[in-house]
């Protein structure tokens, strides 16, 4: 390949070709950075899951290897095992005995090896009986080792695998849900250590080693925070606080999927203490529903589905057809995204022409967030439709206090948005949400499809990245505590197959250096792009500054392909205006934009990408890729504000100055039109605006 197809990242990590999931074996040794990853060496969907390699010195620049760890079949072409996710150390002491004699000192000593390990899942798609007796049933999972004695580049899979072949005895029934071992070397107790999850339970174990192949049960860990969702890939690693390297703590990342921030996957974090064998949770970062007062009364746990709207104590008015408000199951059974946690949903149906409202009973508002997922509009699926495109439009007001705080509109296909409202300024007052769908078609039936919601936080945790494309993240070994760097899969396992690239599927995040920081008097996991990144950058493009920025758009010249790949920094004041940012890849008429920006009445940074580009390759019914995302960063009104961004064709990484927030976003701008860059500021002015705008070089030329 020579990285080029349309939508290559050039700055960021892709495989040659074919399909690539999580990140694996981060490790550094001797001058170079490993990476492995999860990857398909037949195709550019999931599956034959094999280890791909590369590696850096500099985290930006990469070089391919040949696969590590190759996927295996019997002599019949069954598939025997494959290689999911896990990690890799360096054997510096030789605890495993895998090292071998690589030369003679002068007196005609041995000189051995540093092997490097690597610890794994084997998933086993064909039951069997192993050697030794072993049986092994279809689909389990079990953690395995392999060494290598060459740095990386051939490797040995150790005879006595699987090293842990089953969960303990009271987990029997997650066998095949058993996965994605993280190991470290722990200074204190002179040990080696392994966090692997139990997907389905939100629960992690942590073992104990001194050779890599025999493994002790220390404790376990979880549920805890964001618990919707499967619990894979963890990790656990120490950093220092505000750099002092006598307050040390312990940080677990989680990938969580579905659940996560926007519902699909996402990665929370947890900072706590470690001691060699259990890891508790810091006080300040608990957010357990149990912990904290859940849902409200009329929000209860609907779901089974089997409660309508007006059952619970909504009303409806408008041009509903048939009996009214549908219960789910009868139109849409099965569709409950009910992993979001508490929540209803219904099915409304309005007749040709028509305009409904639905309200919800009154509540109050009793925590910081408000979260819900509606969906409404066109479904091809549903016989009411017959498949005909209509012509509507789906509002969701949230009234509080007899005003309209928060509110959003989609059209058509833009029929499906998450939303978690920040609602921390009226906690105590009475509230409702009102929904109107108007349908201007001539002949077509609308409907509201579904209405999740619950005044639960669904920010429960501390999420390590608000986009919906940052998953999986691993984090590198044998590097100094303080230079702890993470990398994260650019994707989301609720598209990932269909994203609309060719010859390969997947993309790396930045390579990120995470610290943490006392923020407001919490420690915060912080994040940065790693600073390598720098010598990319081309000198400035752009670069001004306004004393106040109007209300409208301000055109920027970027010449090609930099307007691909760029580096935006902001710098603001609110002035009066309500949202200011940048559009990107946009057309002259903005029906195609990816808008980043900072709401001042929402306190928030956000990505909008429902324009951004091709954006329904997923499956019709529910449109998983477009969406507005939101990562709250409260500020005051006299606050510098300062977002960066970086674009790399196919996706936006946006940190606020401080690296608090992240917020990642896949995009496919169709470039022939797509290529324009604006400021923007909306509802009045903004002021000391200074905007400076650097290209990045691509790695691959
Ligand atoms: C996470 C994951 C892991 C698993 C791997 C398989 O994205 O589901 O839990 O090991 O992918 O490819």
């Amino acid at each position: 390949s020579c990285f080029s197809e349309e939508y290559r990242p050039q700055f960021h990590f892709t495989p040659e070709n074919n399909w690539m999931n999580d990140p694996n074996g981060l490790v550094y040794h001797d001058g170079v950075y490993h990476i492995f990853y999860q990857h398909n060496p037949n195709g550019t969907t999931w599956g034959y899951m094999s280890w791909g390699h590369a590696i850096s010195t500099d985290l930006v620049h990469w070089k391919h290897l040949p696969i590590a760890l190759e996927y295996e079949v019997d002599s019949n072409g069954n598939l025997m095992e494959m290689f999911y996710s896990g990690s890799a150390v360096v054997d510096v002491n030789n605890t495993s005995g895998f090292a071998v004699s690589i030369s003679k000192d002068w007196k005609g000593n041995d000189i051995f090896s540093q092997p490097m390990v690597a610890i794994y899942t084997s998933c086993y798609p064909t039951a069997r009986t192993a050697s030794k007796g072993l049986v092994i049933r279809q689909g389990q999972q079990s953690q395995s080792i392999a060494f290598s004695n060459d740095n990386g580049l051939t490797w040995t899979k150790y005879d006595g695998n699987p090293i842990i072949p089953s969960p303990p005895p009271e987990y029997a029934d997650q066998y095949n849900q058993f996965r994605d071992p993280f190991v470290f070397w722990h200074t204190p107790s002179m040990k080696w250590i392994m966090v692997a999850s139990l997907a389905m339970k939100q629960i992690l174990l942590i073992y104990s080693s001194n050779n890599l192949k025999d493994w002790t049960l220390e404790s376990q860990f979880g549920p805890h925070n964001a618990r919707f969702g499967e619990w894979e890939c963890p990790s656990l690693f120490p950093l220092y606080v505000d750099d002092n390297p006598v307050a040390e703590k312990w940080v677990i990342l989680i990938g969580i999927n579905p659940g996560g921030v926007i519902a699909g996957s996402g990665t929370q974090s947890i900072i706590g203490s470690f001691d060699g064998k259990s890891f508790v949770a810091d006080r300040s970062d608990v957010y357990d529903p149990a912990e904290v007062p859940f849902g409200s009364t009329v929000f209860q746990d609907f779901e089974s589905t089997s409660s309508t709207f007006e059952e619970l104590g909504w009303t409806a008015t408008g041009d509903f057809v048939g009996s009214g408000p549908q219960k789910a199951s009868t139109v849409n059974a099965g569709k409950v995204m009910g992993y979001l946690g508490n929540g209803i949903m219904t099915t409304y149906l309005l007749g040709n022409g028509g305009t409904g409202t639905i309200m919800s009973p009154k509540f109050t508002i009793r925590l910081d967030y408000i979260s819900f997922l509606i969906a409404g509009g066109y479904y091809p699926y549903n016989p009411d439709t017959a498949g005909t495109p209509e012509d509507n439009q789906v509002s969701i007001n949230l009234v509080v206090a007899g005003k309209i705080v928060h509110s959003q509109t989609g059209t058509n296909t833009e029929n499906l948005v998450w939303r978690s409202w920040n609602v921390a300024g009226w906690v105590g007052q009475e509230a409702y949400l009102v929904v109107t769908d108007f349908n201007t078609g001539p002949s077509a039936h609308i409907h509201v499809d579904e209405i999740v919601f619950s005044d639960c936080p669904k920010d429960e945790a501390n999420w390590n990245d608000f986009g919906p494309d940052y998953y999986a993240a691993a984090t590198f070994n044998g590097l100094p505590t303080s230079e702890r760097i993470a990398i994260g899969w650019m994707n989301n396992w609720a598209y990932a197959n269909n994203i609309p690239t060719s010859t390969w599927r997947g993309a790396m995040s930045i390579p990120r250096i995470l610290s943490l920081k006392t923020i407001n008097n919490k420690i915060r996991l912080v994040q940065q792009p790693v600073s390598s990144l720098s010598t990319l950058y081309t000198s400035t493009l752009y670069s001004r500054n306004f004393s106040a920025l109007e209300c409208g758009e301000t055109k920027v010249s970027i010449p090609a392909p930099y307007n691909a790949r760029m580096k935006v920094v902001l710098k603001f004041t609110q002035g009066g205006g309500t949202k200011f940012g940048v559009i990107l890849c946009s057309n002259a008429t903005n029906t195609q934009e990816t808008v980043i920006g900072y709401d001042f009445l929402g306190q928030n940074i956000f990505v909008d990408r429902f324009k951004s580009g091709k954006c329904s390759f997923v499956d019709s019914e529910r449109n998983a890729f477009p969406g507005y995302f939101i990562a709250t960063m409260p500020t005051k009104p006299t606050d510098v504000i300062e977002i960066n961004i970086l674009l790399d064709w196919s996706s936006v990484e946006v940190f606020d100055g401080q690296g608090q927030v992240a917020l990642t976003s896949q995009i496919f701008p169709l470039e022939h039109n797509a290529t324009q860059v604006k400021l923007f500021s909306e509802g009045g002015p903004t002021r000391s605006v200074s905007v400076s705008i650097d290209g990045i070089n691509s790695v691959w030329n």
